[in-house]
């Protein structure tokens, strides 16, 4: 429904004014007062005149900027149609949160709330209205550097995850402390070919309805107010220009009717895609497909020089255009409040609190996972003599892509946190992320030599991570294994910590070492959570929200993969059968499956119950889960629950995620969970690409990752 406010300025507006409403760009146009004509918008015959009735800016942050340039344009504007300020706060703003990835691992939608929220009220006080997130595309490949953004492989993970992080952004009603979110990338971005970025995506438009598109639409139905167009071709069509996936899925099917925004460039670059000849001919495609801002590629800037006189058609959808995003600009209050949430005193008081910190260190304890502990070698105890080595001791380094706010340099590092908690820690960096030297190895391994116990604090710099930084190998960096190697010779102890921003093939470091905790990019406050996970003050609770291979050539490799006609049945270890789906050289089973994280504590799943055996496709399936914990002390875990759906209509996967809880469990004790799945969450995605709840048999299958499993059958009548 559109105000009355919006009704009034369509009317109003010239055709060359609603057109720049759909043109977006970086803010540096207008640095003190003057717009300036930058190099594409020059090369587009975009007059300073026209600059000032550019719609939305992006990039730029901090009240008092925000406050000049929005005073400056509205001097300029003949209606006086107050700019969008939109930026991707992706993991926090300045208060830096564990990355998306390690958010999902945490298998705890309230983390991923708390997250989005603390990064909309610290960016909507530095004056920024919309977000570029949550990125909810579907990930199954980690030579891709973007799954860092994402919340994993699982369709119903992510849109659990996507659900809370656009309450998280927009809250209840979209005020001046919430941010509108944005979800991308629109579509099936994470699927590229190989792994390799901006690469061609082929996914069939069932398997795209089955697995891809329930995080979207878990977003869509959050009632995100934007959605962002992926670089990639889907369907044969790259999807800024895709009808079919815009118009009829998109809008019609998936009932969006927010702004959708082009992702950057990405209108422009439809001339690469080779499926129009020049910025007019992708405009055109870009505007009939319903995109409505064309964001940083100066394809719209086109229809200026030919306002006059448009078609008929282009001007409706022109109009069209222009009245959504004059809605949004409604919505976010900007017509009352151009200057909304701006006030000097906000940015001193709520951004980078005690409390937002504290969240963001409660998100950090909440992720890591602990992926390997024999012996219980961990939890230390505090005066433990141990040497912690690696590039990562003493780095900052640990916030990941995506935080523009964030500063390294003055991110507390491993060393710091942990030597003010163990008194007998000794350190050395022994090697760089990607270079090395004799001396420096030969001192670290001699520093170890002297301790009991090693820690080798290990991973990727961030720049090895999100956008652009696709991987062909997904080992550790050969000088990173060199130290290791080394260090293992003395044969100590080794806790290998690991910090990156995808999964890695870490089979070498798991021969290597005693324990493995994986730390994702855990943000401002996670040197500080490892060091308490280390030392056993939180006992570690995330999972793995994608499977981890056990070489880069199982890539890609998920748990819910499709039932085949040949199985291996041998998926643990190789055999003489041949004709099995199988490799010659690898077995199939991963390194670490999804959903897989230990604990300190000792907690299995002893029996499951099923409330009824027989239900209906409208009923809830209540599962009564018995925990037990046989340890002394307590400990969190997820109870994962997964369906397996004996035959379908069309293929279906070897098992599926269909609710999960992270609970906690005292020591030394047994608890009941009852666990409701609605039935609706077994919907498969028929031939005729609807979706429907089949009868017939099913299992039901729960444990603490999605390889232990307890299995009881049921029936869908
Ligand atoms: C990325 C988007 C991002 C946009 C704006 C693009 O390169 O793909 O995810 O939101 O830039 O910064």
């Amino acid at each position: 429904m559109s105000s009355e406010k919006v009704d009034q300025l369509m009317q109003a507006m010239t055709t060359a004014e609603k057109i720049g409403q759909l043109i977006q760009t970086t803010a540096d146009v207008f640095p003190n007062g003057d717009a300036v004509v930058t190099g594409p918008m020059k090369s587009a015959n975009m007059s300073a005149e026209s600059v000032y009735t550019i719609g939305t800016v992006l990039g730029i942050s901090g009240a008092k900027k925000v406050e000049q340039i929005q005073y400056d344009y509205l001097q300029h504007n003949r209606l006086k149609i107050p700019l969008i300020f939109m930026a991707d706060v992706i993991h926090g703003y300045q208060t830096i949160f564990p990355i998306p990835l390690a958010l999902g691992a945490s298998f705890n939608p309230e983390t991923m709330k708390i997250a989005s929220q603390v990064a909309a009220q610290e960016s909507a006080a530095g004056g920024i209205h919309v977000t570029f997130a949550p990125m909810v595309d579907l990930v199954r490949d980690p030579r891709w550097g973007r799954v860092m953004e994402s919340t994993g492989e699982d369709p119903y993970l992510n849109s659990v995850m996507a659900t809370a992080s656009v309450q998280g952004f927009q809250g209840d009603s979209l005020d001046d402390h919430h941010v509108a979110a944005c979800v991308k990338h629109f579509a099936a971005y994470g699927a590229a070919e190989a792994g390799r970025e901006y690469n061609t995506v082929d996914v069939s438009e069932w398997r795209f309805k089955e697995q891809y598109l329930p995080a979207y639409q878990a977003a869509v139905d959050a009632q995100a107010a934007l959605v962002m167009t992926s670089f990639n071709t889907l369907f044969g069509v790259p999807a800024s220009a895709n009808q079919h996936l815009m118009r009829d899925i998109l809008r019609q099917e998936m009932a969006f009717n927010g702004v959708l925004i082009s992702d950057w460039g990405a209108v422009a670059e439809l001339i690469n895609h080779g499926v129009a000849g020049d910025h007019q001919a992708a405009a055109d495609l870009a505007l009939k497909a319903g995109v409505d801002i064309d964001m940083m590629g100066y394809a719209y800037a086109k229809y200026l020089e030919k306002a006059a006189d448009l078609d008929t058609t282009t001007a409706q959808l022109i109009d069209e255009s222009a009245r959504r995003v004059l809605e949004l600009k409604d919505k976010l209050g900007l017509f009352t409040d151009p200057y909304r949430g701006l006030d000097d005193t906000r940015e001193a008081t709520e951004i980078k609190t005690t409390a937002n910190l504290q969240a963001a260190q409660a998100a950090a304890e909440d992720s890591i996972v602990l992926l390997k502990n024999d012996r219980a070698v961990l939890p230390l105890v505090p005066e433990t003599r141990a040497a912690l080595i690696g590039p990562v001791t003493d780095s900052g380094d640990i916030l990941g892509s995506w935080s523009w706010q964030g500063d390294p340099a003055a991110t507390e590092t491993i060393k710091t946190a942990l030597s003010a908690a163990m008194p007998n820690l000794t350190f050395a960096a022994g090697s760089d992320y990607r270079t090395s030297s004799v001396r420096d190895l030969k001192e670290a391994v001699a520093l170890a030599r002297q301790q009991d116990v090693i820690i080798a604090a290990l991973g990727l710099p961030a720049d090895e991570s999100g956008e652009a930084t696709s991987l062909a190998n997904i080992q550790l960096p050969a000088e990173q294994l060199v130290l290791l190697r080394e260090l293992a010779k003395l044969n100590k102890p080794i806790i290998s910590v690991i910090v990156a921003g995808r999964p890695l093939d870490l089979t070498e470091v798991a021969d290597l070492s005693t324990a493995i905790l994986f730390a994702w990019f855990p943000g401002s406050k996670g040197a500080a959570a490892l060091s308490r996970i280390l030392l056993g003050e939180v006992n570690p609770s995330g999972k793995l929200p994608m499977t981890f291979p056990r070489s880069v050539g199982q890539v890609p490799i998920y748990y819910n993969e499709y039932r085949t006609g040949r199985p291996s049945t041998n998926p643990f270890g190789r055999d003489d059968i041949k004709y099995q789906s199988k490799y010659m050289d690898e077995v199939n089973a991963p390194l670490y499956p999804f959903g897989f994280g230990l604990s300190y504590a000792d907690i299995s799943v002893k029996a499951i119950e099923l409330a009824q055996t027989t239900v209906t496709p409208a009923d809830t399936l209540a599962v009564t889960v018995h925990l037990e914990n046989q340890s002394t002390i307590s400990g969190k875990t997820v109870i994962e629950c997964y369906t397996h759906q004996q035959v379908g209509e069309t293929v279906r996967p070897v098992k599926s995620l269909v609710a999960f809880e992270k609970v906690e469990i005292a020591g030394e004790s047994l608890a009941d969970f009852t666990i409701e799945i609605p039935c609706e969450h077994l919907a498969s995605v028929h031939q005729d690409l609807h979706q429907a709840v089949d009868s017939g048999e099913y299992q039901i299958m729960v444990g603490l990752d999605s390889d232990n499993l307890i299995t009881v059958p049921f029936t869908i009548e």
